[in-house]
């Protein structure tokens, strides 16, 4: 097995955007993430692993794929309704996320490779959310506010 570097993210950490909708929504996937990333690691060191197990697994990230395809619809929407000039390059950067996310979850459910799953858990998403927190939603969430935008 592969060592690998586990970044896990935490609230207190995560960079904090000008919109507090956007921050809870993140503080929440946050969340699921720890809580898939503590499953993984277990399952990984399990050496009677189940079906049961596998299933686990299957349906957090179930959760978190709906959980993120909502997040970035919602950005998408207020990008539109605040006429956010980089809207393009944001909501293309959902999409590319979307599409890796959504091929990586097939993966697991067609070959249950741990590692690969591993390998995009704990670093290449952590890494990815990191810097998109701190800079398209940031920028997206200062525009919204200086436009006057409420909720
Ligand atoms: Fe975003």
């Amino acid at each position: 097995m592969t060592t690998l570097t586990k970044t896990v993210l935490n609230s207190e950490t995560i960079p904090r955007v000008a919109l507090e909708f956007m921050n809870n929504t993140h503080f929440e996937e946050i969340e699921l993430v720890k809580m898939l990333g503590e499953r993984i690691s277990a399952y990984q060191l399990n050496d009677a692993k189940t079906e049961n197990d596998q299933q686990q697994i299957t349906q957090l990230l179930a959760d978190w794929l709906q959980h993120t395809q909502a997040h970035f619809t919602r950005e998408n929407e207020l990008m539109i309704e605040i006429h956010f000039p980089m809207y393009p390059v944001h909501s293309g950067e959902h999409e590319r996320v979307l599409d890796d996310m959504t091929a990586m979850v097939q993966q697991w459910q067609d070959k249950h490779d741990t590692e690969r799953l591993a390998e995009y858990v704990f670093s290449t998403w952590p890494n990815w959310f990191d810097a998109h927190v701190n800079s398209m939603d940031m920028v997206t969430a200062q525009f919204a506010v200086m436009n006057g935008y409420e909720g």
